[in-house]
């Protein structure tokens, strides 16, 4: 794979206007969903990222035909569904591909599929997938093939839905469950389910299939299911952790900023820790206005919380803040226990930041930032040495490019629009 990097020259103020793409998140659930019918479904407003790109290799993989009808408009069909995909390495590149469990599972009760790739953010396991599936039966065997590992999925003869209770509230978990109860015949419910806004997306979408869901926006979702589901034609929602990333990009770099096409229903959390953080804004509709440049930051306690809290995948991009703030910022992060890793990188940019343990951070601020060399160890690592970076004064160079490309698209390009000296060379 070629080694991209980014290089930053930072310390300038950005200005203008900034356009929020479709959620990642709600457009990975939704392709996945898509296996649920033999009917083509239509969804428009992908995001041009590599993480989407990776799930639509792995429906082709598992006999889903894929279309491009326009630029961000893609049409995928799954006539004939299989039970493993062409290629076991494919569903490595990311963790959504296990996905593709709940509609394989459901239209052909069984499924093989190579073990998840993706972020290293902590101890991810897929007990929440199984131990759900579990409690409709579904068996899952473990082997080996060629070094790697594979899971075997396995229906019960008499294949029901029935009440699901999660092990807590898991976002991928939730949607496995979601597409698989709406792809049997019957009732069932999902209790301790996740509602982030892209599960309430995967609703809607699997309303527009046929199915009948219910409790959208509570932790108890009802489901009646049917065998044969519609093809649906669906516009991917507006990513609300771009949204908020270009928020803490704005109030960093101290810059005006207009953000369009922001989803101001689902990032209330958000906005009231800028708040909290001195961050001066303005909300229209479906858009939000930073004025970084009129803003008194200071300190305060960021805590993440599975939604409606503070999005774990936003903690970092607004450490940054914590660094430009006046007094100490404290940054929990209940749910994920590897997601810091970024902070040496910021410390060696002249932050102060301590790791007091897995879960909590320690921002004392305010501090200068320079640039220098540094790697993004994970997605939302890199957008925040990227807006480190753009903080910071003097050239930066940011590795692991394609980290960021997982989840931002042609995040260069959209940049230097809003007057970002940022490039991407390909490195020596
Ligand atoms: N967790 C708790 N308590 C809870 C719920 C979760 O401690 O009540 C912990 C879990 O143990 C786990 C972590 O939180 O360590 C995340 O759990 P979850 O199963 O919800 O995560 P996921 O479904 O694997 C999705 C997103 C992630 C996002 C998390 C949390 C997708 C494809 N991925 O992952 O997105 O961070 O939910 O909101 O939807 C990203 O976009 O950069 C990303 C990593």
């Amino acid at each position: 794979m070629m080694n991209e990097v980014f290089e930053i020259e930072g310390g300038q103020k950005l200005g203008g206007e900034i356009e929020v793409r479709g959620s990642k998140n709600g457009a990975l659930a939704i392709l996945a969903a898509t296996l649920l019918t033999s009917e083509p479904c239509v969804i428009k407003n992908v995001p041009l990222v590599s993480d989407v790109l990776a799930m639509l290799e792995i429906l082709k993989g598992y006999g889903a035909e894929v279309e491009w009808l326009d630029e961000r408009t893609v049409k995928i069909q799954a006539k004939d569904l299989k039970i493993e995909p062409s290629d076991l390495k494919l569903t490595r590149k990311i963790r959504a591909s296990i996905l593709v469990a709940g509609p394989v599972l459901a239209r052909r009760g069984e499924l093989k599929i190579g073990k998840p790739g993706g972020c290293q953010i902590g101890v991810r396991g897929l007990d929440a997938h199984f131990e759900g599936f579990g409690d409709l039966g579904v068996t899952a065997e473990k082997a080996e093939e060629n070094s790697r590992e594979v899971y075997y999925l396995t229906a019960p003869k008499n294949f029901q839905p029935a009440t699901v209770v999660l092990k807590e509230f898991s976002v991928t978990a939730t949607e496995n469950l979601m597409t698989l109860l709406a792809g049997l015949e019957g009732r069932g419910e999902i209790h301790l389910a996740a509602l982030e806004p892209h599960i309430q997306e995967l609703g809607e979408f699997l309303k527009k299939m046929g199915a009948e869901v219910s409790g959208l926006g509570t932790h108890t979702l009802k489901i009646a299911g049917r065998k044969n589901l519609k093809g649906a034609e669906h516009t991917i929602w507006p990513d609300y952790i771009e949204a908020g990333t270009f928020f803490s990009l704005a109030a960093s770099t101290k810059s005006n900023l207009k953000v369009k096409n922001v989803p101001v229903e689902y990032l209330e959390m958000v906005f009231r820790n800028l708040k909290k953080m001195g961050v001066s804004y303005r909300i229209g509709e479906q858009e939000a206005v930073i004025s970084g440049a009129d803003s008194n930051l200071s300190g305060a306690k960021i805590q993440t919380l599975p939604y409606p809290g503070f999005p774990t995948d936003l903690q970092a991009p607004f450490s940054v803040l914590g660094t430009q703030a006046q007094g100490t910022t404290l940054i929990f992060d209940t749910l994920f226990e590897g997601r810091f890793r970024y902070s040496e990188e910021l410390n060696q940019m002249g932050a102060n930041i301590t790791i007091c343990d897995p879960h909590r951070l320690l921002i004392s601020g305010p501090t200068l930032l320079y640039g220098t060399n540094v790697k993004s160890a994970d997605l939302r690592a890199g957008a925040t040495l990227i807006i480190a970076a753009l903080t910071a004064s003097g050239k930066s160079t940011l590795s692991g490019a394609g980290e960021i490309d997982r989840g931002y698209e042609r995040i260069e390009e959209r940049l230097q629009k809003i007057g970002a000296s940022i490039k991407r060379v390909v490195a020596e």
